[in-house]
């Protein structure tokens, strides 16, 4: 059985999130797309507000009509309690294909799995599902997503992308179809398993990365030297890397580690390296409540945080280390408050959505800048003005409101 003819593809995205829903839109200039989500509420927003696109069909599940021969997979690939791979997503749509898919159709995975994944857990169960045998009636490629949610620079079509097939002629054919809206080109992988490990190692190296940097302003903030200071002296070697301290969340980077410790530890090497850099990072939080209580004398003074996504300028609350801050200062007793432009109180988890606000209002002993949305960049003289006590703590976690010539009874601190 050949790979259907390419200009009559059909695709199909399964798992309409910050991933699945750019590609159906750039796919659909070109092709027809049915976008598949087993979030209801998505699919009545989606159907609404892309009524105009008739290249572009919302569903909550595979529409048999619609005919796909091209599946795309971008469902999440969380951990579970035991930080261990949670592939349940992948395996669930991977079953809704199979109760779908035809001789000759290709399914591409982008979700970002350890290597392997794809040839040791989703091929096999394709073939117990359909009893079809791959590379003859069904193809399989991968292709890791990249994208930056809340760049405008780094878009999708500009962003060079891998690809990867099972074999030779699928390999043409996912680059041919990614091609069409890559305008960056694509970097063909010569495996499957190279495609899924450059991902995973590609956000390996920046959480190492950050928590060497991390690790450093653990030490420094011991010896009270200023690792700000020491980072621009730093950065003028030619090689030194522009990596800076922080706070390590989100969907990917916090997450992407203990994918590859989990299938390193199976092939019997226990990484070194990858764990110690994941427990830095993992100790941040609490750094940044002792850091700012350490200012103070004692316990009776409110803190307002400013900002709770993972990252600037997007709503992402998932693994967000500020989530960590409010919990530890919830189970230190400290009476604070915190806000955020980009998220909404009802997606806020129940324990801590009590403390949100919507406008700044009361004044504060402490104020925790954990992520420079816009909005607070744009604000931050009034928010200096307005919301400080005479004597008052600002932590600029990020370090990146530049705060100068503040009044001497304001003490900056930093990472
Ligand atoms: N967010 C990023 O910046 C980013 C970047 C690169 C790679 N990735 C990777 O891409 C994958 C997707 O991430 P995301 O951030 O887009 O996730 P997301 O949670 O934003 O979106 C996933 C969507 O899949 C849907 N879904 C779950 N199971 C489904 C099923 N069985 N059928 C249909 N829909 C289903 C969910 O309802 C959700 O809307 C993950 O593996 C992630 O690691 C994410």
């Amino acid at each position: 059985m050949k790979l259907n003819n390419f200009k009559k593809k059909r695709i199909c995205i399964i798992g309409l999130g910050y991933v699945g829903l750019p590609l159906a839109l750039e796919f659909s200039k070109y092709f027809k797309v049915l976008g598949v989500d087993i979030d209801k509420s998505k699919i009545k927003t989606f159907k609404k507000k892309y009524k105009e696109n008739m290249n572009f069909q919302f569903e909550t599940k595979i529409e048999r009509k619609f005919n796909p021969d091209v599946y795309i997979i971008t469902v999440p690939t969380p951990l579970n309690n035991q930080k261990k791979p949670d592939l349940s997503f992948l395996i669930n749509s991977t079953i809704s294909v199979c109760e779908n898919i035809k001789l000759g159709d290709l399914i591409i995975y982008e979700s970002t799995v350890y290597p392997g994944t794809t040839e040791e857990v989703l091929i096999p169960l394709i073939i117990k599902k359909t009893k079809m045998v791959y590379n003859k009636d069904f193809f399989v490629g991968y292709s890791p997503e990249r994208i930056n949610p809340g760049d405008k620079k780094n878009r999708l079509p500009n962003i060079k992308k891998v690809i990867s097939g099972g074999n030779l002629k699928t390999l043409n054919f996912v680059k041919k179809l990614y091609g069409k809206i890559i305008k960056a080109g694509t970097h063909s992988a010569p495996t499957i398993k190279v495609a899924e490990a450059s991902k995973i190692l590609e956000n390996v190296q920046r959480d190492i990365n950050i928590s060497l940097m991390n690790e450093a302003a653990l030490i420094f903030d011991k010896l009270k030297i200023d690792i700000s200071e020491v980072l621009r002296a730093a950065s003028t070697k030619w090689n030194f890397l522009n990596f800076k301290p922080g706070l390590v969340g989100g969907h990917c980077i916090s997450v992407d580690p203990y994918y590859l410790k989990y299938r390193s530890e199976k092939a019997g090497y226990q990484p070194a390296v990858i764990s110690s850099g994941r427990n830095v990072n993992e100790k941040m939080a609490l750094y940044v409540v002792n850091k700012t209580l350490k200012s103070f004398s004692n316990k009776k003074i409110n803190i307002c945080v400013l900002g709770v996504t993972y990252k600037e300028n997007c709503s992402d609350i998932r693994n967000s280390q500020v989530l960590k801050i409010l919990n530890i200062l919830e189970r230190k007793k400290i009476n604070y408050n915190f806000i955020d432009p980009h998220v909404s109180k009802k997606k806020l988890p129940k324990n801590l959505s009590k403390k949100y606000k919507k406008n700044f209002s009361s004044k504060y002993d402490a104020l925790i800048f954990a992520v420079p949305h816009k909005e607070f960049l744009k604000k931050k003289k009034y928010i200096i003005k307005n919301l400080l006590k005479k004597k008052s703590v600002i932590f600029d976690v990020k370090d990146q409101f530049n705060f100068k010539n503040l009044n001497k009874n304001i003490k900056l601190i930093k990472l």
